[in-house]
């Protein structure tokens, strides 16, 4: 058979509450434009993150019965742990209550004014973590990260030769180097384990920790199985198990591909390094047998590990995304390719290339997706990078809308639905106009900041 089905059946339901184009014109004037600010009833296909929003199993609900919520030496943490550690050999595992949380630790550990930290891309939080610290971020990328319209299989990579160049000039200040996988802010695109394994060499070589931000892993696995030479025959949790034993440490946000609604932790393997970890979570998050978390959510996220690693469930994940990106690519709209593992993004610079960077391609586009068919998505571009720490607003390189899928959440009907909508603002797109930025807050302003249409 063809046709990749959904691999579950649906027991429990939540009722989608209609809503007609011109009520959502009045919510979207409301929200000043800010689809943060729109209340997720008035949503009817919520794209907007696949962070924490994904349906549990009724294994991971009954797990949840079965939390033990001691404050210390809870059989639940027991649990957690040896999950993470049967794909990701850490020494220490320290429990977060997001992956937030845990870059937060990670940078009062190594991050401070005059640090310099390399990665692929970090994430808007990771980001916002390093320069708290005083530290700055720097994305050494491969260019064919950049071209929404390159088919590279590895779009995520890390440019070797800049970040050896990179070392040259920083070695001193540079504390950690990090890869994000997958990477998220740049379309969802894959690192292989062949990439993976050559930045831990440039780390070792330097003798600085290599530390991976991981959400998005088995995702990463699933492509490095589909596409890297020689992996075919691997299960997921071999190449999981690949990705992290080259590396000191990781950051984790379980709210990804760990089918929680909440959850994350940070591993190390170094003793001293992880015994600084501790006293910081125990104060700002919590004992180290729990972190941020309740037994039960510990509890959710060991069954879900279990659970994400499965290759029936991964391939029907992908091949959502790659479905939406044929039909979009078909008709002429332009997305990222190839298709990202957690969400499918637009190029909202080539496809609305009449409204200029600064007036926010992108903001337009997941303002018009919403309107139009009650869709929320979210603009990655400059809204969300062009505020610069020194007060300038450059343009981001790439103008993006990403519609991130929540994990086992939506089906086929809704994923049509998504392509109907686009190719309906194919025909009016002429007519959508840019925006400024009315109010924005000193940091991270995509999520609170007010827009006024131009
Ligand atoms: N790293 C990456 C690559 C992420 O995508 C995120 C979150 C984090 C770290 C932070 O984790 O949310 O648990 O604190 N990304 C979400 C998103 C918010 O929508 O992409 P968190």
């Amino acid at each position: 058979m063809k046709t990749i089905i959904e691999p579950f059946r649906i027991k429990s339901v939540e009722p989608i509450r209609m809503t007609t184009r011109s009520e959502r014109t009045e919510k979207l004037k409301a929200a000043h434009y800010n689809l943060f600010s729109i209340a997720s009833d008035d949503v009817l296909i919520d794209l907007l993150t696949d962070s924490g929003t994904g349906a549990m199993s009724a294994k991971q609900w009954s797990a949840i019965m079965q939390g033990d919520e001691s404050y210390a030496g809870s059989p639940s943490f027991a649990r957690f742990k040896n999950a993470i550690q049967d794909l990701m050999p850490f020494k220490h595992i320290i429990p977060t209550h997001q992956g937030r949380a845990a870059e937060a630790i990670l940078m009062s550990i190594f991050g401070g004014a005059g640090q310099t930290i390399p990665s692929n891309t970090h994430f808007d939080t990771t980001r916002g973590n390093i320069e708290a610290s005083g530290a700055t971020a720097h994305d050494l990328n491969i260019a064919a990260g950049r071209d929404p319209s390159s088919i590279y299989p590895f779009k995520g990579n890390m440019d070797l030769n800049a970040l050896e160049v990179f070392m040259q000039e920083h070695a001193e200040t540079t504390p950690i180097i990090m890869i994000t996988i997958t990477n998220n802010a740049g379309g969802g695109q894959p690192v292989s384990l062949q990439n993976i394994k050559d930045v831990a060499a440039i780390a070792q070589a330097h003798g600085k920790p290599f530390i991976i931000d991981g959400c998005r892993f088995a995702e990463n696995a699933y492509f490095i199985q589909q596409r890297e030479p020689g992996q075919q025959d691997r299960t997921i949790k071999d190449i999981v198990r690949d990705c992290f034993t080259c590396a000191d440490g990781m950051t984790m946000s379980a709210k990804k591909d760990a089918f929680g609604n909440i959850g994350g932790w940070l591993a190390l393997n170094d003793d001293e390094f992880a015994d600084q970890a501790r006293v910081k979570l125990i104060q700002t998050e919590g004992f180290p047998t729990y972190g941020g978390l309740a037994g039960r959510d510990l509890e959710a996220l060991a069954q879900g590990l279990d659970e994400i690693v499965q290759e029936d469930y991964l391939r029907y994940r992908i091949r959502t995304h790659e479905y939406i990106v044929e039909r979009l690519d078909q008709a002429g709209i332009p997305v990222v390719k190839p298709a990202g593992g957690h969400a499918v993004f637009v190029d909202a610079k080539a496809w609305l290339d009449h409204i200029p960077p600064l007036q926010y391609p992108g903001q337009a586009l997941a303002c018009a997706l919403y309107e139009i068919a009650g869709i929320r998505s979210c603009e990655i571009g400059s809204v969300m990078f062009g505020r610069q720490p020194d007060g300038q607003e450059v343009p981001a390189s790439m103008e993006l809308v990403r519609l991130a899928f929540p994990r086992r959440t939506y089906t086929q009907s809704h994923a049509d639905y998504v392509i109907e909508a686009f190719i309906e603002i194919q025909r009016l797109k002429n007519s959508l106009r840019g925006f400024e930025i009315a109010k924005e807050p000193p940091q991270m302003r995509h999520f609170t900041c007010a827009f006024s249409p131009l």
